[in-house]
């Protein structure tokens, strides 16, 4: 697409051959550097990130291309000049994309008519994350040796502020992964897709799982304070309740993890921690991204002239 703003932009093929580039990338292997030309990336983020931002960064300089912040508050955007013209401008000066995080959901959906630049989101509010969709997808299939089909994921804590958790319940279940999303009733979405599961019980949601996606309590989110005094006792994951469970259970976690409330140190120091690993895979995921983005061949980019 040339607006990447959710996992209903991508169909099942698109999907398939970005996890397939990423592995090429990832082992090196056959050119890491297929890019004919050298390509330019603005990245705003306009809401705080270290993973999102700097793996994007990371892969931008992997690529060998040129980045450049853009500071929308230290930008004309500032003197009333609308999105649309800025991001014009940024495709005339030569920019291929431009990655941006947002407060407001859907922020990307009123440019893709017509889009001014090609565009991914790093997050828009509760709405999507769909490059964090599919870095986890791609290390599920990586700790899964590719069998996907049929494999279980609870997703357990505030499920409804999570935007990655609204990507993955589009992405997974395209993969045959059956997803049952567990937390305080507060945090359960009130409209669920057919064929997500539910169960506001953590151990026993553990039993019935292939691996866990823990998630913060995303307060910055939330309308009404919300307790956290008694998380880590009701909610929290640890290596008891694991070893209760009787297998080893890897746990995903997108980041940040607040250490203490939903996860326990110990388990954060044990190798059932995958975290570490969706972010090493997240520079591949998003080098596959930007280079499928920036030779798609789509050409409807830029400005709409009326003939005079
Ligand atoms: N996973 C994620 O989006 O982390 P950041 O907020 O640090 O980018």
């Amino acid at each position: 697409p040339s607006i990447l703003e959710g996992i209903e932009d991508l169909n099942r093929e698109q999907v398939e051959k970005l996890l397939a580039r990423t592995k090429e990338l990832k082992i090196g292997s056959p050119a890491r550097l297929p890019l004919k030309r050298k390509i330019s990336v603005a990245t705003s983020f306009l809401e705080n990130s270290t993973r999102t931002k700097l793996s994007f960064i990371m892969a931008i300089n992997l690529l060998k291309g040129i980045h450049i912040d853009f500071e929308a508050e230290k930008s004309s955007l500032k003197k009333g000049e609308s999105l649309e013209q800025t991001l014009l401008t940024l495709n005339y000066q030569g920019f291929d994309i431009c990655i941006v995080r947002t407060k407001e959901t859907k922020l990307l959906s009123q440019f893709k008519q017509r889009p001014p630049i090609k565009m991914i989101n790093g997050g828009d509010g509760t709405n999507e994350h769909p490059t964090q969709a599919l870095l986890d997808l791609y290390t599920l299939n990586e700790l899964f040796n590719g069998e996907l089909a049929g494999k279980k994921v609870c997703i357990a804590g505030d499920c409804t502020h999570s935007r990655v958790t609204h990507s993955l319940m589009k992405l997974l279940p395209q993969f045959g992964i059956e997803i049952t999303l567990c937390g305080p009733k507060e945090f359960l979405p009130k409209e669920i897709p057919a064929g997500i599961k539910t169960n506001a019980n953590l151990e026993e949601a553990l039993k019935e799982t292939d691996a866990v996606y823990l998630l913060r309590i995303q307060a910055e989110r939330h309308e009404n304070q919300f307790d956290m005094s008694t998380y880590n006792e009701k909610w929290g994951l640890n290596l008891d309740l694991i070893r209760q469970v009787g297998r080893k259970i890897p746990v995903f976690h997108p980041g940040p993890a607040n250490i203490g409330i939903e996860v326990d140190q110990e388990l954060v120091d044990s190798n059932l921690w995958m975290a570490h690993k969706q972010v090493e895979n997240s520079v591949y995921v998003r080098m596959a991204i930007i280079e499928a983005m920036v030779t798609n061949g789509d050409t409807n980019i830029g400005a709409k002239y009326n003939t005079i």
